[in-house]
């Protein structure tokens, strides 16, 4: 994309607002490969999907610095406001009847190096209730869950995304959505 059409697609989206931009602008100066957060354009895209999708359990593959996961988790707490469900789902994993039906996130970061700068974020994030952030690999940690998904995002190692997929496809509902960053990527 030409730096002029990125321009114009930004400003005919929504803001990402402070706290998004201030963990963007954090994530660049202090991690060492700071362009692999979402960012703006695509930290919307993903909260539009969570609104239109309106999953109430997602996985992430990759958490990072956190800017995808609290996107996605703004846009189920859209969802929470818009269906006056805000603070009813307090633990996660299998709890899914009537009563308890806020939406969660479950994201996973493989490299524990990364908890001191990221779990801060996703803590005091305004939509913090909705994440549960976990150090290990997905691959082996998000089947221990017992949860059943909506959606999910993966963007983890590219070398095993096929692993990927294969795990998550499993934990999948029938008729869930699985989102695959840089699938055309080199
Ligand atoms: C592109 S970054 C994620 C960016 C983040 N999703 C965002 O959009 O802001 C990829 C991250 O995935 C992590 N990762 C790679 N393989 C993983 C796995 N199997 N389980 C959990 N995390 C993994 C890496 O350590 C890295 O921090």
């Amino acid at each position: 994309m030409t730096e002029e059409l990125e321009k114009y697609v930004l400003s005919h989206s929504a803001p990402e607002g402070d706290y998004l931009y201030r963990l963007y602008r954090a994530t660049n100066i202090h991690t060492i490969h700071g362009r692999m957060a979402s960012g703006h354009l695509q930290g919307r895209l993903l909260k539009m999907f969570v609104e239109m999708i309106r999953p109430k359990n997602i996985l992430e593959v990759g958490t990072f610095s956190g800017y995808s996961a609290i996107c996605m988790a703004e846009g189920l707490a859209e969802i929470a406001k818009s269906t006056g469900q805000q603070g009813k789902r307090t633990d996660g994993a299998k709890e899914s009847g009537d009563n308890n039906v806020i939406g969660k996130i479950w994201t996973f970061e493989i490299n524990d190096e990364m908890e001191d700068f990221t779990r801060p974020w996703l803590e005091g994030s305004p939509v913090a209730e909705h994440i549960e952030f976990r150090i290990g690999d997905a691959n082996v940690e998000a089947p221990k869950l017992g949860v059943e998904f909506d959606m999910a995002f993966v963007d983890g190692d590219k070398r095993t995304y096929v692993e990927t997929y294969e795990m998550v496809l499993k934990l999948m509902r029938p008729g869930g959505f699985i989102l695959a960053d840089n699938t055309l990527w080199d």
